[in-house]
């Protein structure tokens, strides 16, 4: 198993203060688009809480062989964790300008570069602007060719993961995923292995920013360590990826996604109360605490469909990036215990505020079968097919499409997490499903798209291995 921390060698190394503090805004409110109070704390403090509530590492496990792993905020396929956090700075209190690499293993800043060698990519004035990197082929090691989605829906896991905390913390975030990879890994510099997939720009009255430095570039890169002695190629990841490359930048064409040609569904789902997001869990907690289930009880324990609405509610939400237009991802549910519904197959409406029924009966021995056997995706209240429209997304965005379905799908999945957690169930993504066997059993003509993730929401089997 390749090393899951990947480290920049021989440079300097920035403490990032320990115990940050919580952002307390309840976290159904965030996930709602409300903003969390400003913080005020100096630079330095400001990142480790943003890192803290959204990449570092907040449990661990033992296996049973006694080995220790860490487990971290965001979600990652196999744990592998293929998503590396660079970020540049400008005008931070308390903290030099300059390019820096999240060493999650310490909860520090590795300085791989002082001054202002990514201004091009901030639009010269964002001050934090997050470049999220691939490393496939740690996670080709396991998943071989299907490694790429795994990489690229990790990759939104770790967007939201971002996006959310920010707002926590009373921030607001843009996501470009439209730009020429080549330059941006000039600017960037990465190892050759890691490949730039997502920019994020932080910005907002709560960063707490002073004067620029006037300093000039000093660059120390450092020497990434190798993550395993033998590499593992992929010919195949490496031509999908050149495909979804870019050359320039360009403005992505949004107002091009075509609406999603589907309707809305005959059953409506209940709204939810306002006054049910104040007493959610603190956002700070949601976020540490948030694990992915190994399995769910069966039984007949159900959830309300107050819940589910509250969970599509939130999935549904609109995205700020580049390549948030009409949503590529539409919902199916393989309805196991939810009061109020009949177990049956079902597909949200367009306009998230229905669902329609296009099966009925018992789907948990399906929704198991079809998610690779997997035991969860029948013991939990219900499970998912995210069915993204690879057709459109290309027809919006040419190749690079096949990305933003991903992201989007990743995305969604984080929030369903975060939103899961908050109200006192538990969820786990799955990459792990039989195409063509979705497609055939939610009879999906082609136009329709292609199913990218599963997910399932229910009540945890509690997890001896955890440490608190
Ligand atoms: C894209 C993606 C695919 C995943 N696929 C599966 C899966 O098929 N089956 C499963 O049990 N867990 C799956 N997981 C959950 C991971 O195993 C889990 O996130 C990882 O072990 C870390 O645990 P944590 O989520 O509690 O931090 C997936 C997670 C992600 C983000």
């Amino acid at each position: 198993m390749p090393d899951p921390f990947r480290h920049y060698e021989g440079v300097p190394l920035l403490d990032l203060p320990a115990n940050p503090p919580v952002p307390d805004m309840p976290a159904l409110a965030v996930l709602n688009g409300i903003s969390g109070i400003r913080p005020r704390v100096d630079g330095s403090t400001f990142l480790s809480q943003l890192l803290f509530y959204s990449a570092a590492i907040s449990t661990s496990k033992r296996s049973p062989t006694g080995y220790r792993y860490a487990l971290r905020v965001n979600p990652s396929s196999g744990n592998l964790h293929p998503t590396e956090f660079h970020f540049f700075t400008q005008g931070l209190n308390d903290w030099p300008d300059g390019l820096y690499h999240y060493r999650p293993s310490a909860h520090m800043a590795e300085q791989r570069a002082l001054g202002h060698p990514g201004l091009k990519l901030a639009g010269g004035s964002a001050p934090i602007v997050f470049v999220l990197t691939s490393l496939a082929w740690r996670e080709v090691w396991k998943y071989g060719d299907r490694a790429y989605r795994y990489c690229l829906l990790d990759i939104g896991h770790a967007w939201q993961a971002l996006a959310l905390a920010a707002r926590a913390m009373g921030c607001d975030t843009f996501a470009t995923g439209h730009f020429p990879d080549d330059e941006v890994a000039q600017l960037l510099r990465p190892h050759e292995d890691e490949w730039p997939m997502l920019i994020v720009e932080v910005r907002g009255a709560s960063i707490p920013v002073c004067e620029q430095d006037a300093r000039e570039t000093v660059w120390y890169g450092g020497k990434a360590n190798q993550i395993s002695a033998d590499t593992t190629a992929c010919s195949r990841i490496d031509v999908i990826h050149e495909a979804t490359k870019l050359r320039h930048w360009a403005t992505p064409r949004i107002s091009a996604a075509e609406p999603d040609p589907t309707g809305s569904g005959e059953i409506n789902l209940p709204p939810h109360a306002s006054s049910s997001l104040a007493v959610s869990r603190a956002f700070g907690d949601v976020a540490r605490m948030r694990r992915s289930a190994l399995n769910f009880l069966g039984g007949m324990q159900s959830m309300s469909l107050a819940q589910l609405s509250a969970i599509l509610a939130v999935a549904a939400r609109p995205f700020s990036a580049d390549f948030a237009g009409e949503p590529f991802i539409r919902l199916y549910l393989y309805v196991h215990r939810v009061d109020g519904l009949q177990p049956g197959v079902y597909r949200l409406g367009s306009d998230t505020a229905g669902l329609e029924q296009i099966r009925s009966g018992d789907q948990r021995v399906a929704a198991a079968g079809l998610s690779l056997a997997q035991e969860l995706a029948g013991n939990a209240c219900v499970a998912f097919s995210m069915i993204g429209d690879l057709d459109r997304a290309a027809r919006a965005h040419g190749d690079r499409g096949y990305r933003y379905v991903h992201f989007e799908a990743g995305a969604i999945g984080h929030r369903m997490y975060l939103a899961a957690e908050a109200l006192g169930l538990g969820a786990t993504g799955m990459g792990a499903f039989y195409d063509e066997e979705v497609h055939r059993y939610l009879n999906l003509t082609p136009e329709q798209g292609q199913v990218v993730y599963h997910f399932a929401i229910g009540y945890p089997v509690p997890d001896s291995r955890l440490s608190a």
